[in-house]
């Protein structure tokens, strides 16, 4: 049987838990937090108090910070991108005639992602710090130039790229919300740790997924989460430009930003592969195809190749002028 064909009959096979799953890791739309739950109300008379309040606020956050807000923010709101591109892979199917848990699953989890980008960007508009128009435009951009995360149609590989990448954000928005508190900045603090939780629920349930695919076709699955390895995780927003750019420009530029103010770094990548490592069982897992245990070998030994490179990796130190952002004089 061809490889598609084994993962067809794969991602059918799971298909009747996904419900189950969907259960275990997703929130009740009407009991789930809402943007609004977090920022001033504008039908209430203490309105223009509250947005003065979380305008002086934001005056006490600097130019790195909110270069890597700025950019969290559109990775959010690429959302369209995520969407298609899941709905496209094997086994997920949206027009079977039946309702089809996969794509049940992805529309249930891209309408709590879509909370996200939509707190943060009217967080933004509201702090009067940032220059939203900027922002606009690279969102558009990102949105029209998609993203290539070398995963193909394939469910396996975006899977393990999902498993990571939400992890990635999670450590991110706990990240960001911890250095918005240190500056006395409760609000914002509050909205990053709410979507923190949230991708943490979403890496528990992708890196379930994970597992119970190895369970059903363990050679397929370690072959290729060492694929997606080999590759590298890129990050969703890797196309960032800003205006009048080229593709891809300010996506490294903001990358430096995460790495110097520690939001997120090299270091985190080695730790979310040790994670993954020890959650799918990779150093117990026994009785693999001669090349699934060659991957599953590579794999065990990644993370320490890895540590070795973060350790010696240098990054810019160079401040760049961003347009999403005027600077202020403060880092
Ligand atoms: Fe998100
Ligand atoms: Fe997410």
């Amino acid at each position: 049987m061809s490889i598609k064909n084994v993962r067809l009959e794969v991602m059918q096979a799971i298909e009747p838990q996904v419900d189950g799953f969907m259960k275990d890791f997703l929130m009740p739309i009407e009991k789930i937090w809402q943007p609004t739950d977090f920022l001033p109300d504008s039908q209430s008379d203490k309105f223009f108090d509250d947005v003065e309040q979380l305008r002086g606020e934001a005056k006490e956050l600097g130019y790195d910070f909110w270069v890597t807000l700025v950019a969290d923010t559109i990775t959010e709101e690429a959302l369209p991108t995520y969407e298609s591109w899941l709905m496209d892979v094997e086994g997920i199917d949206q027009h079977s005639g039946k309702e089809n848990g996969w794509s049940k699953w992805v529309r249930a989890w891209t309408a709590e992602e879509n909370r996200h980008g939509d707190v943060l960007n009217k967080y933004l508009y509201l702090s009067g710090r940032v220059n939203m128009r900027e922002i606009e435009i690279t969102t558009q951009h990102l949105i029209a130039d998609g993203f290539d995360i070398g995963t193909d149609r394939d469910p396996y590989k975006n899977f393990v790229y999902t498993s990571f990448q939400e992890l990635a954000t999670n450590i991110s928005h706990k990240r960001v919300g911890k250095l918005a508190k240190q500056k006395g900045n409760t609000l914002l603090a509050k909205m990053c740790n709410i979507i923190a939780g949230d991708e943490m629920r979403h890496h528990l349930a992708y890196r379930e997924f994970v597992k119970t695919i190895m369970g059903q076709d363990p050679d397929g699955m370690v072959l290729a989460f060492a694929d997606m390895m080999k590759k590298k995780i890129v990050m969703p927003a890797h196309f960032l430009r800003e205006s009048g750019e080229s593709i891809g420009e300010a996506f490294e530029h903001f990358s430096s930003c995460a790495q110097r103010l520690g939001v997120y770094t090299a270091q985190d990548y080695v730790d979310i592969l040790k994670k993954l490592n020890d959650y799918w069982d990779l150093g117990n897992l026994r009785g693999l195809s001669d090349q699934a245990e060659k991957a599953r070998v590579y794999l065990m030994k990644l993370p320490e190749r890895l540590q070795r490179i973060s350790e010696r990796m240098q990054f810019s130190q160079e401040q760049r002028a961003f347009k999403w952002v005027e600077a202020n004089g403060m880092l």
